[in-house]
């Protein structure tokens, strides 16, 4: 799995590596076995002796690196293949599955929600500081003030976690808002050996991703915070007040070249013990069954305990299918931008002039045109790389003080910039290329730079190279706020269709994940790289691991608000009252293709916390809810197993389908007769006709709700049945059915969107539609 930011750390993955020096003996890789302990023979007293007989049955030698009893049934342990099979094999075992490694994928925020207008909402109506967020993540940096606990009160009574002291990490790193932290490691270490030489083997955070992900969540007011000066203002999480929180440093792996899954499902085991309320996990994998994913199997066992588990949606957009996280019972969030830009200009000495953004602070370039030269036409390298300002790839005879246009990709954005300083150029114009389109990223560089867009890259190229004697200046604008249209869907932001689980609509939604400020770790400097001396207490930076964290700080304050609610109820309030248009009402924008943006890049919408307080209608799932989508997945009992950790057979009788999972979203899907892979599992040709059936719960003052569909598929006639539900007390259920015609079929991977509103006047309860067929 990695971090989910667009920030390039991850660097550190070629400096480090993991090959093995393989000799004459079978490689032995990290496999994490699950068992049905239902199955246990009779002979064993304890599950533990089962585990450890069933380990000795194929390997005198293996031990294991963890036991998991709360997120998953099982074990971790390093075996060969051959081994692994035979483990495989053994009664009672129901998969043994090979370690995945996952990798890591705010001043302005909370007003920007619109927290700051009614933070008294949740004050009022909460006992939320019994809140516990949790966060799998680098670490944490205690001494940031961020997690300064002035004012709090005790830690909750709930609370059953430890602050594991460490490297740099005492018991007294933690307080009442950072309340706990742990690393796990035994995984990670089971690879690499030893680390202790290059990091600290205690929950201090190395890398600054996990302060900034734990920040954003639930981090105390800070005055002040800025970046250079820049985004300066009030830092706070999004639940400063009321969210307790602790960290628990599972993802020390993540850093130097993933996070292991073997240490993340512990890392879940423990956080359900230890009563967390939310886990925040800004990271994601390849994307496999749920059976197979670890992510999705701990997480399983969170949603049961009642803990609501949001997950950042991955940083692979704009193509589509590249979601990460989509399981039912995670909140998948997606990101999009805020209103504050960091504007950097170009002027070429044609008289043109490009928008830029960037986050250089220091001796400016002299506000004169200066000689500018394309990296391509400056460079050593032949290949077509030339123009990618690679480490060393420059000729400093043809750079020495000028300006240089870097094209974007590959080595990382910063990184480009000190190798135009190191050849002797005094500024850089970072241009991006297809691959980026329009999005831009404001960086921290370490001389005068500025990034552009696809277009004006172009541009400025042509001007470039088409003049003998070209020249450029940029001018720093600093920080400007109020920035229109906002939010737009951020280019990176992963989208659907749903790769996994097509019928099931995901991302969830998003919140604000572009050059977002928090707080960050003073071992490293704001942009990662090793040249980077610079140290910072809060650092801007973008990602949906930056969005995710929004969701689980917002998800934090309604637990407070409604400690009887389920996750399903939490998320459902979240994504009814999210919005998908501007006041204007014109959809909110996707800044990859200045076009709209629909439900598969983000979903239900953008989060707005203070409606979702008040949802009026939610729509529950409970545990027996999952159990089905998973029997309507046709998934075996022994794959049902390894998800739920009980033995469980879907009953024959009944028919279970994902049309009528109570989610808070439509996915529906028309199936062409030519391209009917399976005509089994869907109708044989069209026109034709689906029914949906959903189930909404009352959590408002007694009400008559309307319904609204608004659809731009005219190809698909679409009626809800009743068209008015009345409620006359709290937690009352009424169910409706909508019946989706597809009057026309339309070619495969044709993409229709509506949206079914209910109302009483006074709440709005809102769900994506989308239509494709296949
Ligand atoms: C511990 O922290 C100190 C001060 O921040 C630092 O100088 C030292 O290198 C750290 N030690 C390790 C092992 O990281
Ligand atoms: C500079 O690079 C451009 C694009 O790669 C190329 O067309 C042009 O011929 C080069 N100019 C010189 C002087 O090498």
């Amino acid at each position: 799995m990695r971090l989910l930011i667009t920030f390039p750390l991850m660097m550190v993955i070629f400096v480090m590596g993991f090959c093995h020096v393989s000799s004459s003996t079978p490689e032995k890789k990290t496999y994490i076995v699950h068992l049905a302990k239902s199955q246990m023979p009779a002979t064993y007293d304890h599950h533990l002796d089962w585990y450890e007989a069933s380990l000795r049955h194929v390997s005198d030698t293996a031990k294991m690196i963890y036991t998991y009893t709360t997120a998953a049934h099982g074990y971790a342990t390093r075996l060969t293949e051959l081994e692994a099979e035979s483990l495989a094999s053994l009664p009672g075992v129901l998969t043994v599955l090979p370690e995945t490694r996952y990798e890591l994928h705010t001043t302005r925020t909370p007003s920007f929600l619109g927290l700051d207008h009614t933070p008294d909402a949740f004050l009022q109506s909460s006992t939320g500081s019994d809140v516990i967020i949790g966060v799998l993540d680098t670490g944490v940096w205690p001494e940031s003030k961020s997690f300064d606990d002035t004012g709090l009160g005790p830690v909750p009574k709930t609370w059953r976690g430890t602050c594991q002291s460490g490297t740099n990490f005492s018991a007294s790193s933690c307080n009442r808002k950072l309340i706990g932290a742990q690393y796990f490691s035994q995984g990670y270490e089971a690879v690499v050996g030893s680390f202790e030489s290059r990091e600290s083997k205690s929950p201090r955070d190395d890398d600054g991703h996990g302060t900034h992900t734990a920040s954003t969540a639930a981090g105390s007011p800070v005055e002040g915070a800025s970046l250079f000066g820049f985004a300066p203002g009030t830092a706070r999480g999004m639940a400063p007040r009321l969210g307790w929180r602790y960290i628990r440093k599972s993802l020390l792996v993540c850093w130097t070249g993933g996070c292991f899954s073997s240490d993340i499902l512990k890392a879940i085991d423990k956080a359900i013990e230890d009563n967390v309320n939310v886990l925040s996990l800004s990271l994601g994998g390849g994307m496999s069954d749920y059976y197979k994913d670890s992510v999705a199997i701990g997480t399983f066992a969170a949603m049961e305990h009642g803990i609501l588990v949001s997950c950042s949606a991955g940083n692979a957009g704009p193509t589509p299918f590249s979601l990460s996280n989509v399981a039912p019972w995670i909140t998948t969030v997606g990101a999009g931008t805020l209103d504050r830009d960091f504007p950097a200009s170009v002027s070429t000495g044609d008289g043109k002039t490009f928008f830029g953004v960037s986050l250089f602070r220091g001796k400016s370039l002299p506000r004169i045109h200066l000689p500018i030269v394309y990296a391509g036409n400056a460079t050593k390298v032949t290949s077509s790389t030339g123009s990618l300002c690679m480490p060393d790839s420059l000729i400093p005879e043809k750079v020495k003080d000028k300006i240089v246009l870097c094209d974007r990709g590959i080595s990382p954005r910063v990184q480009k910039g000190a190798v135009v300083k190191e050849a002797g150029g005094i500024g850089m114009i970072l241009a991006n290329t297809e691959a980026n389109g329009e999005e831009l990223v404001a960086d921290a560089h370490l001389l005068p730079a500025t990034a552009v867009g696809q277009k004006s890259g172009d541009a400025i190229r042509e001007y470039v190279v088409s003049n003998s004697k070209p020249t450029a200046s940029i001018l720093f604008e600093g920080t400007k706020v109020g920035v229109q249209p906002s939010p737009v869907v951020a280019a990176f932001s992963s989208r659907g269709p749903n790769g996994i689980t097509p019928a099931l609509l995901k991302p969830d939604m998003i919140a604000p994940g572009v050059n977002i400020l928090a707080g960050w770790s003073e071992a490293v400097g704001p942009t990662g790289i090793a040249t980077d001396t610079r140290r910072v207490q809060f650092n801007i930076i973008s990602g949906t691991s930056m969005s995710c964290p929004h969701v689980s700080g917002l998800a934090g304050l309604l637990k407070g608000a409604h400690p009887d609610w389920s996750p399903a109820a939490i998320r459902s309030a979240l994504m009814t009252t999210a919005y998908s248009t501007y006041k204007n009402g014109e959809r909110i924008k996707d800044v990859a293709t200045g076009k709209p943006s629909t439900p598969l890049d983000h979903g239900a919408g953008h989060v707005d916390p203070v409606s979702a307080l008040n949802p009026g209608l939610v729509y529950d799932l409970t545990t027996d809810d999952y159990l089905g989508f998973l029997c309507a997945l046709n998934y075996t009992p022994s794959q049902i197993s390894s998800i739920a950790r009980r033995s469980f057979a879907c009953d024959s009788k009944n028919k279970y389908t994902i049309t009528d999972f109570n989610y808070p979203s439509f996915a529906v899907s028309f199936k062409n007769p030519i391209s009917a892979v399976n005509p089994a599992s869907g109708p044989k040709s069209g026109p034709t006709m689906m029914k949906h059936t959903r189930s909404l719960t009352n959590v408002g003052p007694p009400g008559s709700y309307k319904v609204t569909v608004t659809s731009e598929a005219t190809e698909v006639k679409i009626s809800v049945e009743p068209e008015v539900l009345r409620f006359s007390k709290v937690n009352e259920k009424k169910s409706y059915t909508v019946t989706f015609t597809a009057e026309k079929m339309m070619p495969s991977d044709t993409n229709r969107f509506a949206r079914i509103e209910w109302s009483d006047g006074k709440h709005v309860v809102g769900s994506p539609v989308a239509i494709s067929w296949s």
